[in-house]
């Protein structure tokens, strides 16, 4: 019998024991009247005096170690038990969960298109890469048109010498209006909301990436007073109040005539104490759809008529939440998004 193998696995195997159960277990097995050890005591008789003494002292060693090993263990376990996993200290404080919540930006963005799709609008999306000719030449931008330094935009290097048409960052969500034309036939109408860049130093009012919503409605007899109607809805909905709208005269190569859309509330932003009232704000530009994209879409002439628009998202929720800086939705900065 090799005692020292037996050692060997009861120390092993009491590093597993955890309860007061299988500690019983493990001492019956390693130190009861059964086991190995004891059997050993049995059987030292049939030895010489020496053969005795020289055993007999070498598994009294190993009793002393294993017994001492059980104490150990033992208290181990006692003093434990207190503190066992089921243990619940009910008067311990507990532990503040803090709770993730949506950004501005997406609350103002489901607001907005929530709004227009009560109004039958459907949502589009268009690519954030875009065409030189879908972002400038379909709408009426041609390069060198004094009106393409009315976007400040982020081109990306062609991959190859021969690339046709120029890559680019998409500085507004108008090429949308074109893309959606080429494949389908009117009446409709729609919106489409995306990220758009602009190479601009930034400032408190100016980031190189923003969000718009462009607006298209495309029908027989479609005016500027539909337009405005729809407006003034979506604006009341928005802002939960009597909303004022006007119009002034402004330029954009794809619509005619082309619009500024300013807004005035009726009474304060619940809960700021805000200057807003009675301020006359900028919040989009507008128009009636150029006839040169009905005919590049291929529509018959003269038939349809229809109304397009660009909305600032930030600009909305910088009223709406009265933030006085554009960069904030776009930091990391903690104190900025709990206050949502
Ligand atoms: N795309 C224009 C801009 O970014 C806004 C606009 C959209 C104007 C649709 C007219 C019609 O400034």
């Amino acid at each position: 019998m090799d005692l020292g193998q037996i050692e060997k696995e009861a120390e092993n195997s009491i590093s597993l024991v955890k309860n007061t159960s299988d500690l019983e277990k493990w001492r019956i097995k390693y130190l009861g009247r059964k086991s190995a050890l004891s059997l050993f005591f049995n059987s030292l008789s049939k030895l010489s005096l020496v053969g005795k003494k020289k055993q007999g002292q070498k598994a009294n060693t190993i009793r002393q170690f294993l017994s001492s090993l059980y104490k150990e263990k033992k208290i181990d376990i006692e003093s434990n038990a207190s503190f066992s996993s089921d243990f619940i200290d009910i008067t311990q404080p507990g532990e503040k969960m803090r709770q993730g919540h949506l950004h501005p930006l997406t609350l103002i963005l489901r607001d907005i298109t929530n709004s227009f799709q009560k109004m039958g609008f459907s949502i589009i999306e268009g690519p954030e890469i875009e065409t030189e000719y879908y972002n400038f030449d379909a709408l009426n931008i041609p390069a060198g048109h004094p009106a393409r330094e009315m976007w400040d935009t982020l081109w990306i290097k062609p991959e190859h010498k021969n690339q046709k048409s120029k890559m680019l960052l998409r500085t507004h969500t108008s090429p949308m209006q074109v893309r959606f034309m080429e494949t389908h036939q009117p009446p409709f109408r729609i919106i489409v909301p995306g990220k758009c860049f602009r190479y601009e130093a930034t400032d408190a009012s100016h980031e190189i990436q923003f969000h718009q919503i462009e607006g298209l409605m495309v029908g027989e007899n479609i005016s500027l007073s539909n337009f405005k109607a729809i407006i003034e809805e979506v604006v009341e909905d928005i802002f939960k109040q009597k909303v004022l709208v006007r119009f002034r005269p402004s330029y954009f190569p794809f619509v005619s005539p082309g619009v500024e859309v300013d807004i005035k509330m009726k009474s304060k932003i619940k809960g700021q104490k805000s200057k807003v009232k009675d301020e006359w704000l900028e919040i989009m530009g507008a128009g009636i759809v150029h006839p040169d994209l009905f005919k590049r879409a291929g529509y018959a002439n003269n038939r349809w008529q229809g109304f397009a628009f660009g909305l600032g998202v930030e600009r909305i929720a910088m009223i709406k939440y009265r933030i006085d800086d554009i960069r904030l939705f776009f930091s990391p900065d903690v104190r900025f998004l709990e206050q949502f």
